[in-house]
């Protein structure tokens, strides 16, 4: 059995918090919340674990297999150092960091400990994700001819979002929230990505998230991606991730919905066989802890990506 610590349980640390009370490999003994009145629900529904305000006395707790980090961007860094420093393994939030200085840092650090480290990308374990890299990698839709990312959100946040951070310019917005899943993808199928140049659009408070990017990135491999966000326009939210193919193009939109076209077909969806392969998250970081092959998304990736994230909000 693992046993897991969280540090922060908002919208996603709740989220995988039920993940690992349901996992039959992982118990989670203790949780850590700078918000009282969190701790407080949720002693309710969970008596036997140990609860704290402070993360550095939730590191002294010597129970603890596996930390998992799920605080706002900014505070990332500060706790995975120390969580490195306790060796504990650590699954962190995306983006791996606020800075690509401090992810430089916090990768050092879990090499120096030899811990097991990660980040949670859930489109690395979707099925629809996994059958639109078959189809690129063996090229049902030819040579590839461009990738787009459309990020279009009638309010921004998100209903189910609401917290300070992120509609704030220091760590939110929708360049910082969205773009890593996608970059992600993108470098995992493509390889690097060379060049950056971004526009980003920003209203006049100078402490809020920006509204607006239109971005052009080039891979080595000569690919260009196209990047269009937009937030307060009048339509449904659509995340749509597009690959044109010289024979077909394909998309993920909505995190998971698989759609195709060619030149003789209209857009349909794709029926997604269930990958039998493919295990989830929390079921690959116990294989790896376990000393097991595991299919993660390392501190690695999340530096390349981080490189790219920090191009594209500096860019002009
Ligand atoms: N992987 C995904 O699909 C996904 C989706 C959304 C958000 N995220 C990431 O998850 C992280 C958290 O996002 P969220 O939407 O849950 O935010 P949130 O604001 O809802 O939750 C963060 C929680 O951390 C607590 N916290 C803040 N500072 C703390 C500290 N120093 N010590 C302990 N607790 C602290 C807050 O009180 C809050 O409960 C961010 O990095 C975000 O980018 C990931």
């Amino acid at each position: 059995m693992i046993r897991v610590g969280i540090i922060g349980l908002g919208a996603v640390g709740d989220r995988l918090l039920k993940q690992f009370v349901h996992h039959p490999k992982t118990e989670v003994v203790a949780i850590c919340d700078t918000n009282r009145e969190r701790l407080q629900l949720i002693k309710k529904e969970l008596q036997d674990v140990e609860l704290y305000d402070d993360y550095k006395n939730l590191l002294l707790n010597p129970e603890i297999d596996l930390v998992y980090v799920a605080v706002p961007p900014k505070f990332h860094h500060q706790i995975v150092l120390a969580t490195a420093k306790a060796g504990k393994h650590i699954l962190c939030e995306k983006p791996l960091a606020n800075s690509y200085v401090e992810a430089q840092e916090m990768h050092e650090a879990v090499k120096e400990a030899r811990v097991i480290h990660a980040i949670n990308f859930p489109l690395a374990y979707n099925d629809a994700v996994w059958e639109l890299k078959r189809r690129v990698k063996e090229k049902t839709i030819g040579e590839i001819k461009r990738i787009e990312l459309t990020m279009h959100f009638p309010d921004w946040p998100r209903v189910w979002q609401q917290n300070p951070w992120i509609a704030g310019r220091e760590q939110g917005g929708f360049i910082r929230e969205i773009t890593p899943h996608y970059l992600q993808v993108i470098v995992e199928l493509f390889g690097e990505i060379k060049h950056v140049q971004s526009f980003i659009e920003y209203p006049n408070h100078p402490s809020s998230c920006e509204t607006g990017v239109i971005a052009r990135l080039e891979l080595v491999n000569g690919n260009t991606i196209l990047i269009d966000g937009l937030s307060g326009v009048g339509r449904k939210e659509e995340i749509l991730f597009k690959i044109y193919g010289e024979k077909g193009t394909i998309a993920l939109k909505n995190w998971s919905v698989l759609e195709g076209e060619n030149k003789d077909q209209e857009r349909a969806i794709i029926d997604v066989p269930v990958n039998n392969e493919l295990q989830d998250l929390i079921s690959e970081i116990v294989n790896a802890i376990n000393g097991e092959k595991a299919r993660l998304i390392t501190f690695k990736e999340g530096l390349d990506i981080q490189k790219v994230l920090e191009q594209l909000l500096e860019s002009e």
